[in-house]
């Protein structure tokens, strides 16, 4: 069976994509080809981001493989914290308590709070590069909602609802999410592969 590795160790995304690949491929993880150390994520876009991530493990490994990065882009703020959503309040990063209060605070006063979830998968199979994204349209609300999901899931409302994604099924979320949609593209090139 035809392998290909997921630059991830994330138990989520690669549970959420094995079942969605079923046996047609075998997904491989970072620590399943021993890859330990951190792989540098620095580039100034998603884009960068999910090809460096992908790049390494072609070049360091030998193995075909796909790399995702995803990033929360709000309209007034000129698309922060896009790439930087991990990061955005300081500190050692993944906070994501800090991260919704400094976003918070950053919104207060502004009427305009458009919004995306943007997700970029960067994929390196059969000697070619090629990249899928994924989009969801919505709004910052003005505070927190819902408990369940991650990141800056309770204070995003995504178009056509009025709950945020914490107050949403994992099915419900997975349906329309950004990663969801990326996913989705990068199935119909791997089912071919
Ligand atoms: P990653 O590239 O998937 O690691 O995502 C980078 C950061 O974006 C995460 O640390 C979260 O803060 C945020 N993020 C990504 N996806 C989601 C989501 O589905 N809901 C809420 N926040 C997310």
């Amino acid at each position: 069976m035809k392998q290909i590795v997921f630059a991830t160790n994330n138990k989520h995304k690669l549970q959420e994509i094995r079942e969605i690949v079923g046996d047609k491929l075998t997904i491989s993880s970072l620590l399943d080809i021993g890859c330990t150390e951190d792989i540098p994520e620095n580039e100034p876009t998603l884009e960068g981001n999910a090809l460096a991530k992908a790049r390494y493990v072609k070049e360091h490994y030998g193995y075909d493989c796909f790399a995702d990065d995803t990033g929360l882009e709000v309209e007034v703020l000129g698309g922060q914290p896009g790439v930087r959503s991990a990061r955005y309040a300081p500190g050692d990063g993944h906070d994501s308590e800090a991260n919704m209060k400094l976003l918070l605070e950053n919104m207060k006063g502004h009427e305009n709070r458009h919004a995306r979830f943007r997700t970029v998968i960067a994929l390196i199979a059969d000697g070619k590069e090629q990249l899928v994204e994924g989009i969801v349209n919505g709004t910052i609300t003005e505070e927190r909602s819902g408990s369940d999901g991650f990141g800056y899931d309770p204070i995003f409302c995504p178009d056509g609802f009025d709950v945020t994604f914490a107050q949403m099924t994992s099915d419900e979320k997975n349906s329309i999410s950004h990663r969801g949609r990326a996913t989705r593209s990068l199935l119909e090139i791997l089912k071919n592969l």
